[in-house]
């Protein structure tokens, strides 16, 4: 890549409301944890310094989850920005739903009172009166969606959630809640090669001006990837890597993606943020598109 900016503002914005504005290119924290993403990361200063640098250069929309440690994220990412002189601008993403019993172990647990005191929990660890933005992680089918996301609702009426989101929804389901209360964003398994059967829902997103956060931007651990042809070549035409080419594919794909890569490297963050100054060709954007059928997905 020719350019040598680091800011995630380059990835553009998408707006919740007037008062949450973020930039288009955020910063999952899942990856921040231990093996299996239980337990503590082992450099826990490193996870905090990680998350300054993200916030130094630009990224103000960061996602974690109580599940994810359990709770480690959530407290590194806190400690992290707490070392910056100015956060008003920073937005945090939470997730409720999901019970850990071990390493790679997650129990979907949508019971409304745990939904309730996890939230409220969460909330404390931050040291946070409200949350700007908060998914239900999974809906459980063992009680009724109505009432997990009524816990969800009535801290709104509260005061306490400014902005509610569904995890792993499909358009049924997003449409049942929408008729439940406001949802302002769906957090989805989407990328390069696994999208297909999300594009209807992407595009009622757009009508509806819903945040879409795609889970796995890169495809999770391990950047399967990486090694496709197509990202490949596309990538070589651009002097950039893979994984940028996929942070790339998916802020052209539509404008309510805000995609939120996990890292545990500093250089792979600053090539995540730099990745939102690639400008994929019309032709490129559809070899990309492509990637899923080729490989048979
Ligand atoms: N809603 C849900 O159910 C759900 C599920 C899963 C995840 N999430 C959220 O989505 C976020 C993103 O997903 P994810 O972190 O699991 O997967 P991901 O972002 O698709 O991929 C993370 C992997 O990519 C590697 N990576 C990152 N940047 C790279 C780069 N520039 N070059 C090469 N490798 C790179 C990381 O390794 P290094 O550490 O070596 O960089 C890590 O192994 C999570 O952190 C979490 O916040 C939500």
């Amino acid at each position: 890549m020719s350019t040598s900016k680091i800011d995630a503002a380059c990835a553009g914005t998408f707006a919740f409301d007037d008062d949450m504005v973020v930039n288009r290119l955020g910063f999952g924290m899942m990856q921040l944890t231990g093996p299996g993403f239980y337990g503590p990361y082992p450099e826990p200063d490193d996870a905090e310094a990680l998350v300054r640098q993200a916030a130094v250069w630009g990224v103000n929309f960061f996602d974690t989850a109580d599940s994810y440690g359990p709770w480690y994220a959530t407290q590194y990412l806190t400690l992290g920005l707490q070392g910056l002189a100015d956060t008003s601008n920073i937005f945090v993403s939470d997730k409720i739903g999901f019970k850990r019993e071990g390493p790679d172990e997650w129990v979907v647990n949508g019971k409304p009172e745990r939904l309730r005191q996890r939230f409220l929990e969460s909330l404390d660890k931050q040291g946070r009166d409200s949350a700007d933005l908060v998914f239900l992680h999974r809906i459980d089918p063992h009680y009724a969606m109505s009432a997990q996301l009524g816990v969800f609702a009535d801290l709104k009426k509260e005061g306490k959630i400014k902005h509610i989101g569904v995890s792993q929804a499909n358009l049924q389901q997003l449409k049942g809640a929408m008729a439940f209360t406001q949802i302002d964003a769906v957090q989805n398994l989407y990328n390069v090669g696994r999208h297909a059967r999300e594009d209807d829902l992407l595009k009622f997103c757009e009508q509806q001006h819903i945040a879409f956060v795609p889970w796995f931007p890169l495809g999770g651990k391990g950047l399967a990837l990486a090694d496709n042809p197509d990202i490949k070549a596309v990538a070589a035409a651009h002097d950039a890597t893979p994984a940028q080419v996929m942070i790339a594919w998916l802020l052209q794909r539509s404008p309510v993606i805000l995609p939120i890569p996990g890292t545990t490297s500093e250089q792979h963050l600053k090539q995540n943020i730099m990745a939102a100054q690639i400008k994929l060709s019309d032709a490129e954007m559809e070899q990309l598109n492509g990637v899923e059928k080729k490989i048979g997905r």
